[in-house]
């Protein structure tokens, strides 16, 4: 790529990133990524009146902001981070580490056995620097959100995962496919500055 055209594209990241922290700003969002689930639910109506979901790496919680307002008071959503989140209305939240038996003991409890519609999963683990760590330790948090999703979700149910292209990927979205009868890439707008990250949709669960 030419430095022309490199300059031009992080203009337009950089661009692109500050008009979303703005709106979210404007509009009462404690994310920029609120927009993203935001979009990719305009195209696919995974959330509607009355949806049950868990949001796992909720913190800070914009996409559970989002799902409570769109599921509604009919809906629920039940939400999971390793950090702290404020409380956010018609959201159950606890705190814990996902990797742990003991946490996801606890956040089924949490659910009482409710079946999900939906599986929403942001977590992303804190970068050490070292990309083959980094891209292994992801996977390892995804590959647990897919665990979870394909033993709570009903027959029927969705599944919405953050991944990062790269090593794993293609093994993952095959172990995808075990699981829902449609896989699909989701890239909102409001993730272009990442160029790597990516959602993985998995729809219909067998
Ligand atoms: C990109 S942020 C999520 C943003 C969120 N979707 C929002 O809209 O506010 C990723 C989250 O994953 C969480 N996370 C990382 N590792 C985790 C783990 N082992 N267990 C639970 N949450 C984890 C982080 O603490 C962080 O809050």
């Amino acid at each position: 790529m030419s430095v022309r055209s490199k300059s031009s594209k992080a203009w337009l990241n950089e661009h692109v990133n500050d008009h979303y922290v703005h709106l979210a700003q404007k509009e009462g969002y404690r994310a920029r990524a609120a927009y993203k689930l935001l979009e990719i639910n305009e195209k696919d109506k995974l959330i509607r009146p009355g949806t049950v979901l868990a949001d796992l790496g909720s913190a800070p919680g914009s996409w559970s902001q989002v799902a409570a307002q769109l599921a509604g008071s009919s809906g629920q959503v039940f939400a999971l981070d390793i950090l702290p989140m404020d409380a956010v209305e018609g959201v159950s939240f606890i705190q814990g580490d996902f990797r742990e038996e003991a946490v996801l003991a606890e956040f089924e409890r949490l659910l009482g056995g409710r079946p999900l519609d939906l599986v929403i999963c942001d977590m992303a683990p804190n970068m050490s620097g070292n990309a083959v760590t980094d891209q292994a330790r992801s996977f390892y948090l995804c590959e647990l959100a897919l665990d979870f999703a394909a033993n709570h979700l009903k027959t029927g149910g969705n599944f919405l995962v953050k991944v990062f292209q790269g090593a794993g990927y293609q093994e993952y979205a095959a172990a995808m496919r075990e699981v829902f009868a449609s896989v699909q890439t989701r890239k909102p707008n409001a993730s272009r500055n990442r160029s790597s990250e990516i959602y993985l949709l998995g729809k219909n669960k067998r």
